[in-house]
């Protein structure tokens, strides 16, 4: 599946075959609102450009489109690149689990310009619906599949569950607000941590990267006992959000933590 002039990382900085490259993609962004790091984007970005035409990447959970806008701009043309979003102003983003329908209207219209600004507009086919009901809207096996929707436990681990149930022999899940969210922890624990069909690669921030594939025996172990060693930095980012919601970023600040919401 992988093309012979695929960027396999975005350490170059370079540019191949006319498509931009991840530093160029990356700089376009600063504009773009969300939370997504620079190595959170790498991550994805690694994930979507080792795939070649054909293959399927879905993203649940676009906002305004700073990850499908890095998606698609890793994938060669040929990639089919979904993102289902949709955009009902709920669950968009830390401590905005409810909202109007007018501001999901908003980050739609948002969405939209900011993949045509970036040329990657006909590349993302977005289907605006909860990724709940939308899972017959994709066909076929996935080849990497990335979750940054409603992080409440019950959707985080529907998406887990069925989402994960399409991703290809190989392929890559990826999951934002890992070891950070209560609910999504929760997800991971009741599916992943503990599961044999997934294997977990690593994370940048919150994002966790897991790789399909049958795990036994000491790839097993190594496997549950590398999530549960994260559970400290989830302790430590539940922690800073206490604090920050508490209205105490500034001892955030001075116990070493950028007083930022931990993503
Ligand atoms: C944290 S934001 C996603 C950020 C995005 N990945 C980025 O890189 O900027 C969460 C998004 O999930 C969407 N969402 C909420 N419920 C959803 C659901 N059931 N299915 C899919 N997306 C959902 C919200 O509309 C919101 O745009």
């Amino acid at each position: 599946m992988t093309p012979p002039d695929a960027p396999t990382d975005t350490s170059t900085g370079t540019a191949r075959g006319g498509r931009r490259s991840f530093a160029e993609v990356f700089a376009a962004l600063s504009d773009v609102q969300g939370w997504m790091t620079q190595a959170q984007a790498e991550r994805l970005w690694a994930a979507a450009s080792r795939l070649g035409a054909g293959a399927r990447i879905v993203e649940i959970g676009s906002y305004h489109g700073r990850s499908a806008i890095v998606l698609s701009s890793a994938s060669v043309p040929g990639v089919e690149v979904y993102a289902i979003d949709p955009h009902g102003g709920n669950d968009r983003g830390p401590q905005q689990i409810h909202g109007e329908f007018a501001e999901g209207q908003a980050d739609h219209e948002t969405f939209m310009a900011n993949l045509a600004r970036e040329g990657v507009r006909e590349r993302v086919t977005h289907i605006r619906k909860p990724s709940q009901d939308a899972t017959d809207d994709v066909p076929g096996l996935l080849e990497v599949v990335y979750i940054d929707g409603a992080h409440r436990y019950e959707p985080a681990r529907a998406d887990i569950v069925r989402w994960g149930r399409k991703v290809a022999p190989g392929g890559t899940l990826l999951i934002h607000d890992s070891f950070s969210s209560i609910g999504v922890t929760l997800a991971l624990l009741t599916t992943l941590v503990f599961g044999a069909k997934f294997r977990y690669v690593g994370r940048s921030g919150t994002m966790t990267e897991y790789r399909r594939e049958d795990v036994r025996g000491p790839a097993y172990l190594s496997s549950v006992l590398r999530q549960l060693a994260q559970l400290p930095y989830f302790a430590r980012n539940v922690f800073f959000k206490v604090l920050i919601v508490l209205g105490l970023r500034r001892v955030t600040r001075l116990l070493g933590h950028g007083g930022e919401w931990p993503y």
